[in-house]
């Protein structure tokens, strides 16, 4: 796996990974780490036509099968093209989800089966694992409304709509899958309180990721 470092960061919609990552990139690039930030789909060519052909498909239903064929395809690319270069090249890789998200969308909440799912991840990942997870767990009516600025728990009030119904539904499975993704795996999986002030959840996740560059010296 080269002489770099991975990282992944996971958490529901609205957690906070892109604001950490672009703070821990910051923090390490000034000591002087070099740093990668990348994400999924979308950080190669061909991830940024699957990321097109999912975002251009919301009006017709596609199949929990065929999505995760396409996150599979754009992550079996991005391996290639990025994270495997990188770590060839000795760089600190923070990556905005990765198969974590993969388990818990497309198993849990789709319904397709975590384990299958991690395995067929396994399969496509060809050992390429991260080193650490700093996964962000939060209260999925708090990450809807960071993320789109509206609750499902005030939308309550005046009547739930369907979809928003739905969605706190299908956020909180997923909740729950990275959750037990976590305690499956705590060594490599931190899970970080992402309710706090964004400075706090910053420094855990340094803490975190400068004991494992420790380690790892
Ligand atoms: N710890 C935090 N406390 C309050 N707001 C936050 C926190 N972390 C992120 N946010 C805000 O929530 C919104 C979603 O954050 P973002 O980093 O885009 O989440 P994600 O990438 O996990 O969907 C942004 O407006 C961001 O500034
Ligand atoms: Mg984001």
């Amino acid at each position: 796996m080269g002489r770099g470092v991975f990282i992944t960061f996971e958490g529901g919609e609205g957690a906070g990974k892109s604001s950490l990552i672009e703070e821990v990139a910051r923090q390490l690039a000034s000591d002087g780490i070099q740093v990668v930030k990348t994400r999924e789909p979308g950080s190669t060519h061909l991830g940024e036509h699957i990321r097109t052909l999912l975002l251009n498909h919301t009006s017709q239903p596609v199949s929990p099968y065929a999505e995760l064929c396409l996150f599979l395809a754009a992550r079996a690319q991005h391996i290639q093209e990025v994270i495997v270069p990188s770590l060839e090249r000795r760089k600190v890789i923070l990556c905005d989800r990765y198969n974590d998200s993969t388990i818990a969308y497309q198993g849990a909440a789709r319904g397709l089966g975590m384990e299958k799912v991690e395995s067929i991840c396994e399969f496509i990942c060809q050992g390429v694992q991260p080193h650490l997870t700093l996964y962000l767990d939060i209260d999925p009516a708090v990450g809807l409304f960071r993320a789109r600025g509206s609750s499902p728990e005030i939308a309550g009030e005046r009547g739930y709509d369907r979809i928003e119904v739905e969605g706190l539904e299908f956020h909180s499975k997923i909740r729950k899958a990275f959750l037990e993704i976590h305690e499956k795996d705590p060594a490599r999986v931190h899970l970080l309180d992402a309710s706090q002030k964004k400075e706090i959840v910053c420094a855990e996740a340094m803490k975190a990721i400068r004991l494992l560059l420790g380690s790892l010296a």
